[in-house]
């Protein structure tokens, strides 16, 4: 798919958003600078390259997945967003053919945002770019990558003026003698590799979670 216009005017307005949202957690070092980190921003662009994975080896229309992919978190701009799921496809019914997108596409994006915050695995077959972004999503959630991201949003300053009285860190600092076993509690928590739509999704997370263990288990020989 040639970039379109509409996709250029929803990305920047959602760079925008984010990275507005981002100055109260990780503000510019300098005066007129941007946030020294979006934690949002990058969590669509590691869903965009999944969902965008995932449609290449299986059936999808590339115009209603790039659409949900940079709309689903437009009201969770950084780590707050009741009702997002159901706010974001009101803004899509209400807003994106103003920016040429096709109209007769509209619905289909409104669903998969609508759906991308389900619990269980009850998106119908035939909303198939939703049960991408539903994928990609979770996808997001794990692997190397994921464990870089947790760690720079422990790096956000709302986070940091609360460390000394923050039990975790008992230190009142980043330790990593504090935070290596906060690491390893993540080796439970996110390694399901069946809760998927697509075959192509479950390959995907097989080997992140393979990774990710690999890393956590030789990190806890590294404890001192
Ligand atoms: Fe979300
Ligand atoms: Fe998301």
């Amino acid at each position: 798919m040639r970039t379109q216009q509409w996709l250029l005017e929803l990305k920047g307005y959602i760079i925008r958003s984010t990275t507005e949202a981002a100055r109260d957690f990780w503000p510019s070092p300098n005066e007129v600078g941007s946030p020294y980190f979006n934690f949002r921003l990058e969590h669509i662009r590691q869903v965009e390259r999944d969902a965008l994975h995932i449609m290449n080896s299986e059936r999808g229309d590339e115009e209603i997945v790039m659409a949900s992919v940079w709309i689903h978190d437009r009201f969770q701009p950084q780590f707050e967003g009741a009702q997002h799921a159901d706010k974001a496809a009101r803004w899509t019914r209400e807003h994106l053919s103003q920016l040429g997108f096709p109209s007769h596409k509209v619905e289909s994006v409104a669903l998969a945002v609508k759906h991308h915050t389900r619990r269980s695995m009850d998106i119908p077959q035939e909303l198939r770019e939703a049960q991408m972004l539903w994928d990609a999503d979770r996808l997001a959630r794990l692997g190397p990558m994921n464990l870089i991201s947790y760690m720079m949003t422990h790096l956000a300053e709302d986070f940091l003026k609360d460390l000394s009285g923050n039990s975790q860190f008992k230190s009142g600092s980043l330790s990593i003698k504090d935070f290596t076993p906060i690491l390893l509690e993540k080796r439970s928590a996110l390694f399901r590799a069946d809760w998927f739509y697509f075959d192509e999704s479950r390959t995907i997370a097989r080997k992140r979670i393979a990774a990710t263990r690999a890393f956590l288990d030789v990190l806890e020989t590294q404890i001192y």
